[in-house]
């Protein structure tokens, strides 16, 4: 397996903080997986995700995207690397779907042909055709979360970054996005940051962040759970025997 994301103990703090957020992540990513990042709200997944893309620069350690340092060109790594927000509207910025999704695209410097061909193959693997004439606006939140999502793919980009991805997912489109994601890890490296139990079942790889750490690194979802019941019965001996 090729490493193609290495995360070599990060620490971070945001402005205007006191304690750190991050403290000594380390991990790596394998190509053509899904890894996924679970814990508890506050744990710092985002935060991790913001670094793969550089977003957020780490104070401490690096983030290596192919073997080379992110926080020192990140601009370089834009274009093979899309980032679904966990909040969709922060990624929609124009009034109109089809306006959208091709602004990814379009600042690659395609061809209208090309872009065209793009937005509407997004469209179609997100099974968002039918959105293509309407307002932002006027969306739901699921249908935002595609619409993003869509915008991403049109790119093309070769890692997928997907934080919260179920966000307004109905029972029957969650299905379809999960299948589209392991499809897609044939020739994208995907991460998630989710606590949903659906996007963990289809984890090749996950980590568990822990109060800016990783407490727990599982090959399944499977593994992932005997863990959690095992470190649940090791902290009850713990406490038994006090
Ligand atoms: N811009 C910011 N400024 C200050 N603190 C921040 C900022 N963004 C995040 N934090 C804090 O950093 C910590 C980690 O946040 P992060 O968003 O990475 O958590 P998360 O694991 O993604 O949580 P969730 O499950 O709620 O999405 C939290 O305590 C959060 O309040
Ligand atoms: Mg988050």
């Amino acid at each position: 397996m090729n490493v193609i994301i290495d995360i070599k103990s990060i620490h971070f703090k945001y402005p205007d903080t006191i304690n750190k957020q991050l403290n000594g992540v380390t991990l790596k990513i394998n190509e053509f997986e899904i890894t996924t990042l679970t814990g508890k709200v506050g744990s710092g997944k985002s935060s991790i995700l913001k670094h793969i893309i550089g977003i957020n620069k780490p104070d401490k350690g690096k983030v290596l995207v192919d073997g080379k340092n992110i926080s020192e060109d990140s601009n370089v790594f834009h274009k093979e690397i899309g980032f679904l927000f966990e909040n969709p509207e922060d990624q929609i910025f124009y009034p109109n779907v089809a306006e959208d999704i091709s602004f990814g695209p379009r600042n690659l410097g395609l061809r209208k042909a090309e872009i065209a061909l793009r937005v509407i193959n997004a469209c179609e693997e997100v099974g968002i055709l039918h959105l293509l004439d309407r307002d932002t606006i006027t969306l739901s939140l699921g249908e935002k979360t595609l619409v993003a999502l869509a915008g991403i793919l049109a790119m093309k980009p070769k890692i997928l970054l997907l934080d919260s991805p179920g966000l307004g997912l109905d029972l029957w489109t969650k299905p379809k996005i999960l299948n589209l994601l392991k499809e897609l890890k044939n020739n994208h490296t995907i991460v998630i940051a989710s606590n949903d139990k659906d996007f963990l079942r289809i984890s090749d790889k996950i980590f568990l962040i822990h109060e800016g750490k990783v407490k727990g690194n599982y090959k399944n979802y499977k593994n992932f759970r005997s863990g959690l019941d095992r470190r649940k019965d090791t902290l009850k001996k713990s406490k038994d025997e006090k």
